[in-house]
Formats: C-alpha cells, structure tokens, sequence
C-alpha cells in the first residue's frame, strides 16, 4: 500500500514539474503582445524617444541595441517611390530603385473589382519589399467632394461603399506579404488648397456617412498596421493631433491597434500630440546634416520637448509606452517579421497586374455609331500632348521613376501597322518632365505657335480615317497634383478649341481624357467618342491601344459623377468651397453645407442630370438585365434578403458587366438621399451567356447614422431595391418591408 502511494505521489509530482517545463503555446498575438511588453520594460526612455519620430524624411530608428531594425517608409501609392536624400525630398539617385507604375487609385477604382485590389496591394509589396521598404504611404481614401482637387486621383471616388470595398482588399493584399500599408489622409482632406489652414465643418452624420466608412473599413475589415493624420483641421484642432478623430473614433471605436503617423509636417503641438493620440511624427521641417544640431531630428516636437517634459514631471510615460507599444507592434507585423517573402522588383508579373488593372479601369464613356474599336488598316491620326507625356512623374509625393512607361502614342504605334498612325502635337501644355531630380529623358520642346500647331492637325485631320485626341490634364501644379487645387473645370491650354476644330474636320474622332478628375465637355456633342483613361502607370499605352482596339472590351465604370459644370456639385453650388478666410488664426473655415448630399446624392436630390452618372461606362456588347426579385418581401431586424436578377450578354463579343445595387429608403424619420449604392458585382460574360446574380443584404443596408443616438440605424418601413448599370440606369425596383 505505502509503495503503490510513493508510486504515485512520484507520478503525480513528476507530471506536475514536466508540466511546469512544457512550453505554453499562446496564439501569435499574444506571443507578440508578450514580447512588445519585455521590450518596452528594456527600453530606456531616450530609446522610446527615438522610436516615436523620424531620423531622415523617410525612416524612424528601431531599437539596435535589442535587435529591432529601422523603420522605412515610403510613397504610395501607385509603386514605390525613388529613395531621397537623408535629409531632403531631392531623389538619392540610386540605380535600384525604378520601379513598375501601377495605375493611380482612380483607375483601380473605376475597375469596380476587388479583386483588382488584391493584386495592386500584392504586386506593390512584392516591389517594396525589394526596395526594403516597411510601411507604404498609402492608399488614399479622401472622397471625392469636388473635382477641383488637385489629389483626386489618389484617391478612390465618391462613393463611401465603394471605397471601402476597393480598398479592403488592398490593405489585406500589401499587408498579406509583410508590410504595412498606411491609409491616409485620416481625414477630411478634401481639397488640397489651404490643405494646412482648413477647418472643416461637417456634421457628425456626413462624417459618418461619406467621409469616414472607407477608413473604417480599411481598419476594422482590412486590418490596416498605421493611418496617416490628414493636414487640415477638424473642430478647430489638427487631425494628426485631433481627440475626436484619433482617440475617440479611431482607437476607441474602431478598436485600432497600429500606429497613427503624421502627415509629413502635419504635427505642430508637443503637448496635443502626447495626448491626442499621434503615435509616429514625420516630416517635421528639419535639416540636422547641413544645419546642425538646432535643426535636427530631436527638435521634432515628439522628440527633446516630450522628453523635458516628462523628466519635469509634467507627463508620466503612461501616454509615451502606449505610442512605443504600438510602434514594436508595427516592427514585429514587419521588420521583424521572419516569414516575408523575398521582394522583387519589376517583375512580369507586376507588369502584368499594372495592365490588367489599367485596361479593367479605363471607361468608355460615349461611342456613338460604334466608332469603337478601331479596325486593323485605318488611316489613324493622334493628336495632343498626352500621347507622348510621361504622367508617372509629376503631381506631388505619388510621383515615380519608372523602369519603363509605354506612352499612349507608342501603344497605339506597336498596335496598329506604324505606316498607318500619323501625329500632330495640337496643342502645347506643360513641357517640364522632371520632379525631385527624377527626369524623363524625352524632350517636349515645340516652337511652334499655337495656330500653327491646329493647322497642322486640322489638315492631317482632314485626309485621316480617324483621329484620335489624347488629352486631358497632367500633373503640373493646379492640375493633378498634390499641394493645389485646380482652378477650372475646364480642360487647360485651349483644348476645347482644337477639339472644336479637329470634330469639325473629321467626325470620325475619339476624345481619349487622361485625367484623375472630371472636366467640362462643352463640344461632347459634336465627338461620337469618348474615353476616360486616368493615369495608367507603365503600360498606359498598351492599355489605351488595347481598348481602342477592341483587344480588350472595356468594362470600367466611372467612380465619381461627372458634372455638365461645377453648379452639379454640392460643395460648389451651396458655395461652400474653398471656405471663408479666419485671418487672426490663420485659419480657413469651411462647412460642408452640401452635407451628405455628395456627388450622386446631391444630383439626384434636385433632379440634375449630369453628364455622366456615378457607375456609368460602356461597353463593346450589350447586356440585358431581368427585373429584379427579391426572395421575401419582408425583413426582419437580424435577417437578410436575397435580390436577384439575371443578366445575359447580348452583343458578338465577350465582356464584363458591372451590376449595381442601389436602395431607397421610402419612409424615414430624418432626409435620406434617394438611392444609395449598398453592392455590386462584376461578371465576364461570353455572347450568349446568361447568369444570376444574387446580392445578400442585411440591415447595414439600410441603415443611416443617427447624430441624436450617435450610432448607425435602420428604422422599420419599406425600402426599394435596383439593381442597375450607373446610378442614372437603375431599372425597376423590388420593394420590401423592415419589420
Ligand atoms: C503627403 C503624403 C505623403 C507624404 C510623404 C505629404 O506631403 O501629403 O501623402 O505620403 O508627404 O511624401
């Protein structure tokens, strides 16, 4: 008996210790969590400093003396941008850093397919990763409140439920691969005139409605590691400092665990940013190499002034450990990170996504007669600048020095036979073709006068089969381009007037738009054809001559309205844009008096027919559409309906099709906007081929932000399904009723 209990009293004790020895396997997270806590308790306060702002316009330090690697950003978004000089925006001019140019977030938006997103995000890391870079800045999801703002082509449109299902996938691609995408411009920054003096003045509906769901989905379903502060104010305080924004919203709500970055030089409080939740401060104005010590990095205002600060006792490091905290956790999601894969830059591969997502994204915006595509063996004549402008260069800190950029003339050239293509400038717009040292060697010098250039491509408009106009805007300052807004609607260096001379010439002409916004068309009705091209990156001109050719069947779809003039649109009809001029504070107030009535919301409230609508392009076939069903009629609080519809290709050739579900809300205690985009889908289809498309909605729906209760509601009463082609083609509706 006393053996059998020292048998197994020895057992039992030598299990207990072989338990106390096995190791415990805690989930990642928590592993990670575990480890940030024994880094920071190593940490020194001069190393905590030093992690929460930058060491060059680009880095942050890590932590050497425990093995944490440097911090290395970069611009964003549409590819990785040149390395600079430690202290300055002048590019480095290393030989390893041309990249592939994807094509800006507009495009991507106007494809209308997530998982063109997926790839963009995907393709970019694998490039950033070569380059060694850890955090891109990007993308931008500002939407898009006037088409005068010079940074619209970074961003993804008007539309909150769009962007937020464009840029989900992005986030998740990038980061799928080990570095960390940085959303930005959190948020408000809608013009970039003023872009540091604007205060903007916005209802908490509209904020909730339109300008914040595409952050928020990057955050909460996208899971993005940092967002980056906008310049501008909201509620009189600066957005990389701002309560509301960062501490209430952001980490509270949204439960946000990565790191909040400034805008570069967007911090300008010591004691703001210690409480108000910047995490990492970059871009502060310095220049410690050529001036010396008072200029350096330790005068940022997270740097020195935080730290006299808390060694006079003003601060404890309650507020510093909880920045440090969430900068280890970025360096643990990407420096530190063993299982990133290797980078590779300019792969065909990332040649081969920046294609596919420019030809998805390019628009046929008008093609009467089917003067598209164009046949093999017509004598074609291009005309304008664009076709032979570099746009990958220009328009602020999104611009690149690319291993190669096919321009529009050159797609169009290797197309089509060469002897048939004949040019004509037409016109002269911006000739420079450098930015921060990067310059593209083609010359854009023309003597000629201005009459002198129409004559020549009015003659050879003359004797031409077809003529091509490819024009549009660039990225010089007060076009698309960073730190200005654009001072017309108008297309720039009298292009309307060649456009004009040329229809009249040949009728037979295609007006190819290169441009990130919309742009008044006064001769539209003398042009059968009209197609959007954005900015395209690399491949734009194979991705122009393949859609001009009928190679591929365009499918894009216009991501914001396009307006006859800026009288369409909210923020300039209520006249509240660029905002009033607050001269003792330096200040710009400007309220969003449209509220959230933004681009097709306010059109279809006063019934404004605009040129083109939100989610309008056309295609090379036709399509035919059921009348929607709906399989209940009614809906109660938890539950989901399902709509239908079928939709056939009708035409001779195949192609894509984006079906859009738009919902009404026909009985409200509070002004709704008559239809609201809440799904959509893209489907290839071959001649011939039918499929049924069925879209799953819940209550989020139908829901609208109530600023009584401070939260989302959807209240009981019938609703109106559509299931259309833009927002001006919506088809018949299915009602319903939310019990
Ligand atoms: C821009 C940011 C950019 C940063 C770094 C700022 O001026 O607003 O979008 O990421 O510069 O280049």
């Amino acid at each position: 008996m006393k053996k059998i209990f020292i048998t197994v009293a020895f057992i039992g004790i030598w299990t207990l210790g072989l338990k106390a020895q096995l190791p415990v396997y805690l989930d990642e997270n928590q592993q990670i969590e575990n480890r940030i806590e024994d880094a920071l308790s190593r940490m020194t306060l001069d190393e905590k400093i030093a992690v929460i702002h930058a060491q060059s316009k680009f880095s942050s330090p890590g932590v050497k003396r425990l093995g944490f690697p440097d911090l290395w950003t970069d611009d964003g978004p549409h590819g990785v941008r040149p390395d600079v000089l430690w202290d300055e925006w002048e590019q480095a001019g290393q030989t390893n850093d041309s990249c592939v140019a994807f094509p800006a977030l507009t495009c991507l938006a106007a494809s209308w397919n997530p998982e063109m997103s997926a790839l963009y995000g995907e393709s970019l890391a694998e490039e950033a990763l070569y380059r060694n870079k850890n955090v891109m800045l990007g993308p931008g999801v500002n939407i898009y409140r006037t088409p005068l703002c010079g940074r619209n082509f970074e961003y993804m449109g008007e539309d909150p439920f769009l962007a937020s299902q464009m840029v989900v996938p992005y986030v998740k691609g990038l980061q799928s691969k080990g570095v960390a995408s940085c959303v930005k411009h959190y948020a408000l920054n809608n013009d970039e005139e003023y872009r540091h003096q604007v205060n903007v003045i916005v209802s908490e509906r509209a904020l909730h409605e339109i300008y914040l769901p595409a952050f928020k989905a990057a955050v909460t379903e996208g899971g993005a590691w940092s967002i980056m502060g906008a310049y501008n104010l909201y509620k009189n305080q600066h957005n990389c400092h701002n309560d509301i924004m960062l501490n209430k919203i952001l980490k509270q709500d949204w439960q946000f665990d990565g790191v909040v970055v400034s805008d570069w030089g967007g911090c300008h409080d010591t004691e703001e940013a210690i409480k108000n939740g910047l995490d990492l401060e970059f871009g502060s104005w310095t220049d410690g190499l050529t001036m010396g010590a008072t200029n350096a990095y330790d005068q940022y205002y997270l740097a020195l002034a935080y730290k006299k600060l808390i060694k006079e006792g003003k601060y404890t490091t309650k507020e510093l450990d909880e920045k440090v905290r969430r900068v280890l956790r970025l360096f643990f999601r990407t420096t530190m990170n063993r299982n990133r894969p290797m980078g590779f830059l300019c792969s065909e591969s990332h040649y081969e996504a920046a294609l596919k997502i420019a030809t998805e994204g390019i628009v046929l915006l008008k093609n009467d007669n089917n003067i598209l595509p164009i046949s093999n063996g017509k004598r074609i004549l291009v005309v304008g600048e664009n076709a032979i402008k570099m746009m990958t260069v220009g328009g602020g800190s999104s611009s690149l020095k690319v291993q190669k950029e096919i321009l529009p003339l050159d797609g169009i050239r290797t197309r089509f036979d060469k002897s048939t293509v004949e040019y004509a400038r037409g016109y002269v717009g911006d000739t420079v073709q450098s930015y921060n040292g990067v310059t593209v060697g083609r010359s854009l010098y023309e003597s000629r006068s201005e009459s002198q250039l129409t004559q020549e491509a009015v003659d050879k408009a003359r004797v031409a089969d077809v003529v091509i106009f490819i024009g549009g805007l660039n990225k010089s300052d007060y076009q698309d381009c960073e730190g200005h807004d654009r001072k017309q609607y108008g297309l720039p260096y009298n292009q309307d007037k060649l456009i004009e001379a040329l229809a009249a010439a040949n009728p037979n002409i295609v007006v190819v738009n290169i441009s990130g916004n919309s742009v008044a068309m006064p001769w539209i009705n003398k042009v059968p054809s009209v197609v959007q091209a954005w900015y395209l990156g690399s491949e734009s001109g194979e991705a122009i001559a393949s859609v001009l050719s009928g190679d591929v069947n365009p499918s894009g779809k216009l991501p914001f309205t396009w307006y006859s003039d800026l009288n369409q649109c909210g923020a300039h009809f209520t006249g509240s844009y660029p905002g009033v001029w607050r001269p003792a504070h330096d200040i710009i107030d400007e309220e969003y008096k449209e509220d959230i009535f933004v681009g097709y919301r306010f059109t279809d409230k006063n019934k404004l027919k605009p040129l083109f609508p939100f989610g309008h392009g056309l295609s090379y076939t036709t399509f035919e559409i059921s009348e929607p069903k709906a399989d209940k009629n009614i809906m109660t609080e938890n539950d989901k309906i399902n709509i239908s519809v079928t939709i056939k290709n009708t035409g001779k050739v195949s192609g894509s099709e984006v079906l859009q579900l738009y919902i009404s809300d026909l009985q409200s205690s509070v002004i709704r906007p008559v239809k609201e985009l809440k799904g959509f889908q893209k489907v290839y289809l071959t001649p011939g081929e039918t499929r049924e498309i069925t879209f799953s909605i819940d209550k989020s729906a139908l829901s609208f932000y109530d600023d009584k209760t401070h939260s989302w509601t959807a209240e009981k009463g019938k609703f109106s399904a559509f299931i259309g082609l833009s927002a001006g083609e919506i088809g018949k509706a299915v009602k319903f009723e939310l019990k």
